[in-house]
């Protein structure tokens, strides 16, 4: 079987190895470990039911240090940092944010419902932005450090974007596309745009500012009407619509480029 050529942004990002770590703090290094979600971190360790080598510390911000031993409630823990990844297949209406003035839905509220009970010690983070209305592949982890990594417009991690619009697609269109747009307030990165079918565009980027797609694709005379993430890195979302599940580590670290921390 012919081996695939590994693709640019992957080879650069092994070859980077990371972001710098940032110091941990108790409350922090709980959570992240997946000992407790972050509010009962924090009770727990006020309540004084946390020790740090031998002594009651009631102190979240208490800072941590590899070797030290973390007991809560009378059983020592494992507070090493690791990496875990939920692909969460995002249905329309959920906002990603903890706050939702309109009522009808965050994201956390979804992944609180359907997270396993083996994961629900963990404090997540969203992996970048969709919009309300955008469905498709939005990452959880509880490692800032994936975060950035997946984020950061220098990792050049591409996310793929199906758009249902209205308007023509025509070739002039789609190079003006893959050649850089100028929006009102910078001009977007050389991208992937190919038609699919009479009325869509798929998008591949490598940088994710607000409002993105949407605006590219208006600043060519094309309306979006429905918009769908379908990849990021080489993962291809494979869960159902609202439903998720946990990357495994080759996953991690072959499809999105990234070391998971447990790995050393
Ligand atoms: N670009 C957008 O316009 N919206 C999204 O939700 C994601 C990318």
């Amino acid at each position: 079987m012919r081996r695939r050529k590994e693709p640019k942004w992957l080879q650069a990002a092994k070859a980077r190895g990371g972001v710098a770590d940032e110091g941990d703090f108790l409350s922090r290094a709980l959570s992240r470990a997946g000992v407790l979600p972050p509010i009962e971190a924090e009770r727990a360790i006020r309540d004084g039911r946390v020790t740090v080598n031998g002594k009651v510390t009631t102190v979240v911000v208490a800072p941590l240090e590899p070797e030290d031993v973390v007991v809560v409630d009378g059983e020592r823990v494992d507070v090493r940092p690791t990496t875990r990844v939920l692909a969460f297949h995002k249905p329309k209406g959920l906002v990603v944010d903890g706050r939702d003035p309109e009522g009808i839905g965050t994201v956390f509220e979804r992944l609180h419902a359907l997270v396993p009970p083996d994961l629900r010690g963990f404090g997540w983070l969203a992996v970048g932005r969709l919009d309300r209305d955008t469905t498709g592949l939005l990452f959880f982890t509880n490692d800032e450090r994936f975060v950035a990594h997946a984020t950061d417009p220098e990792t050049k991690l591409p996310k793929r974007y199906v758009a249902t619009v209205s308007g023509k697609v025509s070739d002039a269109k789609l190079e003006t596309l893959r050649a850089g747009v100028e929006l009102d307030d910078f001009t977007t990165q050389p991208a992937q745009a190919e038609r699919r079918g009479e009325r869509q565009v798929v998008l591949t980027l490598t940088e994710g500012k607000f409002h993105q797609v949407k605006r590219m694709l208006g600043a060519v005379g094309l309306a979006t009407l429905e918009l769908h993430r379908e990849a990021v890195g080489t993962y291809v979302i494979d869960v159902e619509l609202d439903a998720l599940r946990e990357l495994t580590d080759d996953e991690v670290q072959g499809l999105l480029g990234y070391r998971p921390r447990h790995l050393g």
